[in-house]
């Protein structure tokens, strides 16, 4: 059995969608939800679920070395294989993402390789893109470029906001993580595309 972290900074809808999914004949189990927000909505949400929580606030911290020593102790302590990363918005340092080189995942708001890090629906209605979307991919060193393991698409509709786009994308993305979860954990590399 897999042992999952699901790692978040606010309200955690994909957190959810992905504890969920992960029961019955699943091949893995979330044993850990870790925030670096301590007044992260999901926390609440985890621990209604049952689920272990921990929150080290990167504040409290004089450097990001120092923040995730506290994280990767959370981690080892809970025995996990795999981080999901869910809405978790702390840039992670070489030498973590090295410490788990092929064995985290991220979901990022945009359609990669076109706009990483932030404010990816504003980005692509500027541009006047007609899709949008979300992508599930391997987390490297280099922010939002990791391997695509899969890729939810939907239209930008006339009139739409970056809230009634990013609205659209969440709920596709709720659709997205648990399927390319769950093909990771079997050992499926090739990108998932719906
Ligand atoms: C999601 O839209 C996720 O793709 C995005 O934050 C939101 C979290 O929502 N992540 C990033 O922008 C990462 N760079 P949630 O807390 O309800 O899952």
């Amino acid at each position: 059995m897999t042992r999952v972290a699901i790692l978040i900074s606010g309200g955690g809808s994909n957190m959810v969608k992905l504890v969920e999914s992960m029961t019955g004949d699943h091949p893995a189990r979330p044993v850990l939800v870790a925030s670096n927000d301590p007044t992260a909505g999901g926390l609440v949400k985890a621990r209604d679920m049952g689920l272990e929580t921990a929150a080290a606030d990167h504040r409290a911290h004089e450097s990001r070395e120092a923040f995730e020593a506290i994280l990767q102790e959370a981690l080892e302590d809970a025995g996990v294989d795999l981080v999901a990363l869910a809405g978790f918005m702390r840039v992670l340092t070489p030498g973590f993402v090295s410490a788990w080189k092929g064995r985290m995942l991220n979901i990022h708001p945009s359609l990669l390789p076109k706009y990483r890090g932030l404010n990816t629906h504003a980005r692509a209605i500027e541009a006047g893109d007609t899709e949008a979307g979300c992508t599930v991919h391997e987390v490297v060193a280099d922010l939002d470029a990791g391997r695509i393991l899969g890729q939810a698409r939907v239209s930008v509709l006339e009139g739409d906001t970056p809230d009634t786009l990013s609205e659209r994308v969440l709920s596709r993305e709720h659709e997205l993580y648990p399927l390319v979860l769950r093909r990771f954990v079997e050992g499926e590399r090739s990108p998932l595309l719906i």
